[in-house]
């Protein structure tokens, strides 16, 4: 709908009612995913452009700011902006927003449901009692956290809420990232294939992009041993899916729980006919409480941007200082 004289922004996916009626209440707001034709729709609308709210899966990139002339800021749904392009946002003065800190929580409480779903076969064990296999006899026995040993790769804010949970549990807890944090009380490994070879389980929370691309690839998969067990919920591109697949078809690791494909929403046949792998359909943070926090923070960051008080979670890429 066209508001008289408001600010005109484009969203590039589907937002939940709860932000977009916000969005509408304020903006002119253009459904980009919606049009059929969408350089025909950026033909008659780009000129008068000025944001984004992000979300979905059209890439916000050079050819997008391109068609959007007066493009000023993009508010993106989601902590992780590798579908945003926002080094080349940076180098044109357009500022990028993320959803930080307010998913922590949410995603991490879901890797460790995903941890003891994978070790205990959780899925596979309520398909064998609604199948009536209990009938005929036990579900075989499995393997255990007990004893196990976790390497956490990248650890953020929702690694960090992560290992806090992990600590309950009474696990040795490592981590990797590109470099050694001072406070935490954990093993650092500047080498991941050196984390794989000392721990027997990894639980990825890495962002996507190029610095990230398969670092958890066959040489990680061997290290780690047939007992291993790889949990990612960060970005489906951080492991070599390829290289995952025939680790678990060759019994080099033992199991998976993955939330995130390098793909989405395409999961390769093979992954899927790995029947003690556990698979998510990306939904770490999909709950109604996490996704409207998630959903608002892109209202306020927009709001606040056109309020002229600046963005209020600004990424690292963006030339923005807070005065
Ligand atoms: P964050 O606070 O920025 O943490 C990212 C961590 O990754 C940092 O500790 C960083 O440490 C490490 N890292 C970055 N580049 C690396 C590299 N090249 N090699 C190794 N480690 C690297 O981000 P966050 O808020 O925790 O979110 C993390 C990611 O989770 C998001 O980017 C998103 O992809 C994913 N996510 C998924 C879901 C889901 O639904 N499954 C939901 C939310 C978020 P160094 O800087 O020391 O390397
Ligand atoms: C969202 C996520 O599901 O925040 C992120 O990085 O991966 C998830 O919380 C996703 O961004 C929504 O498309």
């Amino acid at each position: 709908m066209t508001r008289p004289n408001a600010t005109e922004i484009i969203m590039t996916g589907p937002l939940m009612a709860y932000a977009a009626d916000q969005l509408k209440a304020r903006f002119t707001v253009h459904e980009l995913w919606k049009a059929e034709d969408k350089a025909a729709f950026l033909r008659e609308v780009g000129e008068r452009v000025r944001g984004i709210a992000g979300g979905g899966h059209i890439r916000i990139d050079g050819a997008l700011f391109d068609a959007l002339p007066k493009l000023e800021m993009i508010a993106n749904f989601g902590v992780g902006y590798d579908n945003v392009d926002a080094t080349e946002a940076g180098k044109r003065g357009l500022v990028v927003s993320n959803t930080p800190d307010v998913l922590s929580d949410e995603v991490a409480d879901l890797t460790i449901g995903l941890l003891l779903s994978t070790i205990r076969q959780l899925p596979q064990v309520d398909r064998y009692l609604r199948e009536g296999k209990w009938l005929k006899g036990a579900y075989p026995l499995t393997t255990s956290l007990r004893k196990r040993s976790i390497g956490i790769v990248g650890l953020g804010r929702i690694g960090k809420a992560v290992a806090h949970r992990l600590e309950a549990f009474g696990v040795p807890i490592a981590y990797h990232g590109r470099s050694r944090q001072a406070d935490v009380p954990y093993r650092y490994y500047p080498s991941l294939v050196e984390m794989a070879a000392d721990v027997d389980t990894l639980v990825s929370v890495a962002p996507g992009g190029a610095s990230t691309h398969h670092i958890i690839n066959a040489e990680v998969l061997k290290a780690l041993g047939p007992n291993g067990i790889v949990v990612n919920v960060g970005r489906g591109t951080v492991i070599d899916e390829k290289a995952l697949i025939e680790a678990l078809q060759n019994k080099t690791i033992l199991s998976a729980g993955l939330d995130v494909f390098e793909d989405e929403p395409r999961v390769p046949a093979e992954l899927i006919a790995i029947e003690h792998a556990v698979l998510l359909p990306h939904v770490g943070s999909a709950s109604v409480h996490t996704r409207e926090q998630m959903g608002q923070l892109v209202v306020d960051n927009l709001l606040s941007w056109f309020d002229g008080k600046g963005p209020l979670t600004p990424v690292p890429e963006t030339p923005w200082t807070k005065a």
